[in-house]
């Protein structure tokens, strides 16, 4: 009679591509999984053992996890497991622990976790923050050589991707070192090239997406120094950089990212900074104290959220949405209109707001919404036009403004007032309102928000 564990090892070998492997036989009591790209962790409890791709859907169980690696079995039973290679060696694996609460995976009287999620954001940022600020300076462990560094390339993919953009403006405007942002998709299969002094930074929630994973071990083999900004912590990105800073988001269970969106944006601000100190400059102490003021801020914009549910009512049956914005919140606009579709169903484009002219203008009419994001920067003007030009074709404009901002009331048909802060931070309170534009949306259209169709938390396929 043949054996389970070595039938597996001998089909591992003859596959191609990326997959996790969980193998049973009717005749054995046992799980027989192995790995190749995907992630697979083995949760280990009391007389029980759970097999998973993330720790999130585990930690109610236990909070041990063992990360398998690639060309590793597992053997698992009831109360014991077994790691093999494929020459079929014993290994020995360390056991994790996994920091977080039970209470954070719970929805805590919300109706969504994104709701939760979105409403956890001015702890999140609090808890992105701790420790790493001291007496004006940026405190961070980052084990890779700053000083040389020339040129920045950061990967990441969908909302990760949007975090990105927002740090090229950051770090360019904090540093003066230029920034690339790349798909993690485009980025791998593009023959890249990477110089000498070039820093590759991977931004991830779940650190277990497969394109931004592969295009991190293509920036590896090209012998660039690699840092990651990640949330889960022990994931597999997580433990392939040279170098890593944790978002301290907490556990993010919604499908559509929101507190973690805000943490990458702090981490890479953070980073920046870092940065600009290692070479000796002194920081913005404005900047600084204006950073801490942030979580409050937040917590004045969550409680326009019922305010925010009335609007959506009156546009949850639109068919199209734009979302325009310049500069550093341009991101933004991308960010809010990937929330709207991903969780709402409803087509949605984001544009940088001048952009607009060159061809998505044809699209606006009398049905049209459009979300400007228009914060008082240097490209407000520029905004103000932009919006009388959407107006001129009766297009319906929601405007994400600040306080005491008056000036667009005659152009607008709703708009989200929000508390003022320095330029760098602002996506960080712009966004709110788009996200819970999108929660409401969605809810009250009956869609499942924090599983929507078609969509996975950690996206480990190609
Ligand atoms: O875990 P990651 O940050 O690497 O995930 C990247 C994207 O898959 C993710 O941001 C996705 O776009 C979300 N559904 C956005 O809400």
């Amino acid at each position: 009679m043949g054996n389970l564990e070595n039938a597996v090892i001998q089909a591992v070998r003859c596959l191609e591509g990326t997959f996790g492997l969980a193998v049973i036989h009717k005749n054995e009591d046992k799980i027989v999984v192995a790995k190749k790209g995907s992630p697979l962790i083995i949760g280990v409890g009391e007389n029980e053992m759970f097999v998973a791709s993330d720790v999130a859907p585990i930690l109610e169980y236990t909070k041990k996890a063992i990360y398998l690696n690639d060309n590793e079995i597992a053997t698992i039973k009831k109360n014991e497991y077994s790691i093999q290679d494929l020459s079929g060696n014993n290994i020995d694996k360390k056991i994790h622990e996994i920091k977080w609460a039970v209470d954070q995976i719970e929805k805590s009287g919300f109706k969504h976790f994104m709701l939760k999620e979105i409403f956890e954001q001015p702890d999140a940022i609090k808890n992105v923050l701790r420790g790493r600020i001291k007496n004006n300076k940026i405190k961070l462990s980052v084990n890779v050589d700053l000083n040389s560094v020339e040129r920045i390339i950061i990967i990441a993919c969908g909302t990760s991707w949007h975090a990105a953009l927002i740090g090229k403006y950051l770090i360019e405007k904090i540093t003066g070192i230029s920034v690339e942002v790349d798909y993690a998709s485009e980025f791998r299969y593009r023959k890249p090239i990477i110089k000498e002094g070039d820093l590759v930074i991977v931004v991830s929630q779940s650190g277990e997406t497969t394109d931004t994973l592969a295009a991190l071990k293509e920036a590896k083999s090209k012998k660039a120094k690699t840092i990651g900004f990640v949330n889960v912590v022990g994931s597999t990105i997580a433990r392939e950089v040279d170098s890593g800073i944790y978002l301290h988001a907490g556990p993010e269970i919604g499908v559509a990212s929101t507190k973690a969106f805000l943490c990458q944006i702090v981490t890479l601000l953070l980073f920046a900074l870092f940065m600009k100190q290692e070479r000796g400059f002194d920081l913005d102490e404005e900047l600084l104290k204006e950073l801490g003021k942030i979580p409050n801020k937040i917590k004045q914009v969550l409680v326009e959220s019922d305010n925010i549910k009335h609007i959506a009512e009156k546009f949850k049956d639109a068919k199209n949405f734009l979302y325009l914005g310049r500069g550093i919140n341009f991101p933004v606009g991308l960010e809010g209109a990937l929330k709207l579709k991903e969780i709402s169903y409803i087509h949605a484009e984001g544009y940088p707001a001048a952009e607009m002219k060159h061809g998505p203008i044809a699209l606006v009419d009398k049905n049209m919404p459009v979300v400007f994001v228009a914060s008082k920067d240097h490209t407000y003007e520029k905004i103000l036009s932009n919006m009388q030009e959407i107006k001129a074709r009766q297009g319906r404009i929601i405007a994400v403004v600040n306080e005491h901002d008056e000036k667009l009331n005659h152009l607008v048909e709703n708009i989200f007032k929000v508390p003022i802060t320095r330029n760098e931070l602002s996506p960080i309170i712009n966004v709110i309102p788009l996200q819970l534009l999108a929660y409401h949306i969605a809810d009250l259209k009956g869609i499942d928000v924090d599983k929507p169709r078609n969509l996975a938390k950690s996206v480990t396929v190609e």
